[in-house]
């Protein structure tokens, strides 16, 4: 019997999210550490089985509208409008939690239709029907989740630009990403700066602008091999990110605990209003220690990454 499997990694931005909607660029990689896999195989009609749902297709409450619009969508690209197939969903990333999970879901059911068809998944095919399917989940998306939980490497994002892939080598550095426990907030979030940006365009622009600046020091910090610079512009990108209101107080909690433990820069990741933070340590130890000081101040979840040489 027939079977096609799909995989996606989970992801994180270092820096530049929401800036990104407005065209500045961003810096994402994805998180190998959670993943999310596909398997579809032949059935007498449609069902999905996952977390949150088990059944027909066509019955798929409202939230996951986005999963079964991609499940057509990419039917209708592969021409088998047709199929009737059972879908089956397993997720080690958190949902909503500025992970990319709504878009590693559908780069994971996109790739196991492909594959179960027997048709190679390029990302120019894959790309559009990901893109699609995170309009719907997220109102106005960048497109760097679906790029960022795509591929295997770190990427220097912008709106509408080819893809830009860059190493990401900084010795003697670590990522520390906690999770609130909290559901982010991506939808309202990138609404509400909207809002703010139509209220008042000259304030906020210039936040959206200095964001973009930090985004490339962080680059620059980067490629130099210069991890306390590093941190210091991720400091710098969290008081921009409050001042465009989508921190929260558990955030800036779990934030300003990682600095107090030594961190070298903390701030939120993704969407916020609840979600990830992430800290830079300069060591592993360090790393330790700080995730450990999280879990204290109320983190339901810590992971560690290498930005070293093969994160
Ligand atoms: O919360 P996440 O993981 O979906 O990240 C969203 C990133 C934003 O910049 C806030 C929105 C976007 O579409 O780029």
């Amino acid at each position: 019997e027939k079977i096609g499997h799909g995989q996606a990694s989970g992801k994180i931005i270092l820096m530049g999210e929401h800036s990104v909607v407005y065209g500045e660029p961003a810096i994402a990689f994805p998180f190998q550490e959670t993943y999310i896999s596909t398997k579809v195989e032949p059935d007498s009609t449609m069902i999905l089985e996952c977390h949150y749902f088990s059944g027909e297709l066509s019955q798929v409450p409202s939230q996951l509208k986005s999963v079964s619009e991609v499940i057509d969508q990419t039917l209708i690209a592969l021409h088998h409008e047709e199929a009737t197939l059972k879908i089956t969903i397993t997720s080690t990333i958190p949902a909503e939690r500025g992970m990319g999970s709504s878009a590693a879901v559908a780069v994971s059911i996109v790739r196991a239709l492909f594959d179960y068809f027997d048709i190679p998944c390029t990302s120019e095919s894959l790309l559009p029907l990901v893109n699609r399917a995170e309009k719907i989940a997220h109102g106005n998306p960048s497109g760097i989740d679906a790029a960022a939980t795509t591929g295997d490497e770190p990427l220097f994002f912008i709106k509408s630009h080819p893809l830009e892939s860059f190493p990401m080598n900084v010795s003697n550095a670590f990522l520390i990403v906690a999770d609130t426990g909290i559901k982010g907030q991506t939808r309202a979030a990138v609404r509400d700066v909207a809002h703010l940006f139509e209220l008042d365009k000259k304030r906020i622009s210039q936040h959206i602008t200095t964001l973009g600046h930090l985004t490339k020091s962080a680059k620059h910090a980067i490629l130099a091999d210069e991890v306390d610079t590093l941190g210091n512009v991720m400091n710098q990108a969290q008081e921009h990110l409050s001042a465009l209101t989508v921190s929260n107080e558990q955030l800036d909690h779990l934030v300003s605990t990682a600095r107090a433990n030594g961190a070298l820069g903390a701030k939120l990741t993704g969407g916020g209003r609840g979600g990830c933070m992430i800290a830079l340590a300069g060591s592993k130890k360090q790393a330790e220690n700080i995730a450990v000081a999280l879990e204290s101040a109320g983190a339901v979840a810590t992971w560690i990454q290498s930005l070293g040489v093969k994160n």
